[in-house]
């Protein structure tokens, strides 16, 4: 997110700063620049950076998130207790899709809710985490009876359901930040989703495209233009996309959801709770307790049927 020739404290970065690790054994270190990139190559770069890295991902962050808990980014909001898809005893019974999953730990909360959760997502890697944590809590008996969570690998930009097919959608910071087209993926949430449902999901916010994605004191100068939409590319010596994050503003997130049928009911931008001393690639307690580095947009198909 930052204009720099080394790849920055990204979503998938670990605390140490490092990133694509297993790609860096075969090949040359990628390097970070701001140039453009469209779905078709901002899928294939998705794809294959989340499939080589899932390993240190889950690795990395699986404890933070928890096997069976609904994280909404690196501050730890819980839905648990942030109730952002509406009271959790109102759940049950709801077929629910959680859009870019990864390990499904969302909908592994939403099925103990009692409800139908679908968990879809691009890396076949970040999926087989999630059958992994399935299979180990069967293992330990810890699913009580409990069917394990339904997966679906394909791209958030074409959902493969049926209209009307789910009664709410959610992400936490999946697929939303690494699609060229918001709008597009906007528009098929909408259109699997019934009349009324709603679609809640948390990317990085936005002001932190102005900042170096560092931790530090360094993380807290502005460094680049925050209207400047040119995407964050990190990029193998032939020149291709191997990771790709897209900004929107704040006000283009606002026109994004509008344009694909939905009204904004809220934005939440959680705040960095004292008992949070993780890093998290450039979030940190440091940057959380002055700067946003979350936002949650929670908002509401319109009832007609379109
Ligand atoms: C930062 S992870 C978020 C997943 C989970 N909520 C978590 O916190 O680990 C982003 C996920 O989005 C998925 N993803 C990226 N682009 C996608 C796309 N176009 N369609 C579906 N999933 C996508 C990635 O494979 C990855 O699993």
């Amino acid at each position: 997110m930052v204009q720099e020739h080394e790849p920055s404290g990204h979503l998938g970065t670990a605390a140490d700063g490092s990133a694509d690790r297993a790609h860096q054994t075969d090949a040359a270190e990628p390097t970070a620049t701001r140039r453009t990139a469209g779905d078709t190559e901002s899928s294939r770069a998705s794809r294959g950076w989340w499939d080589r890295n899932a390993d240190e991902y889950q690795e990395e962050h699986g404890g933070f998130l928890g096997d069976d808990r609904f994280i909404w980014g690196p501050e730890g909001l819980d839905e648990a207790e942030a109730g952002l898809l509406g009271p959790a005893d109102r759940l049950k019974g709801l077929d629910v899709l959680e859009v870019g999953a990864g390990a499904a730990q969302c909908a592994r909360w939403l099925a103990a809710q009692g409800a139908r959760p679908v968990a879809l997502d691009l890396s076949y890697q970040q999926l087989r985490h999630a059958r992994r944590i399935d299979a180990e809590d069967r293992a330990r008996g810890g699913t009580a009876g409990r069917e394990p969570v339904v997966l679906v690998q394909a791209d958030a930009t074409a959902l493969p359901f049926r209209a009307g097919s789910f009664d709410l959608a959610c992400s936490a910071y999946g697929a939303v930040p690494f699609v060229a087209d918001p709008v597009r993926l906007m528009r098929e949430v909408h259109r699997v989703l019934r009349p009324g449902a709603r679609w809640i999901f948390s990317v990085t916010h936005p002001i932190r495209w102005a900042f170096p994605d560092e931790p530090g004191p360094e993380g807290l100068s502005v460094a680049a233009s925050y209207f400047d939409r040119t995407p964050y590319v990190e990029q193998d010596e032939q020149g291709r996309a191997v990771y790709v994050e897209h900004h929107r503003t704040l006000g283009d997130r606002v026109r994004d959801v509008v344009a694909a049928g939905f009204r904004l009911i809220d934005l939440v931008e959680p705040e960095w709770p004292d008992w949070n001393h993780q890093e998290w690639g450039g979030w940190s307690p440091l940057r959380g307790g002055l700067i946003p580095g979350t936002a949650v947009f929670v908002c509401e198909r319109d009832r007609a049927a379109r």
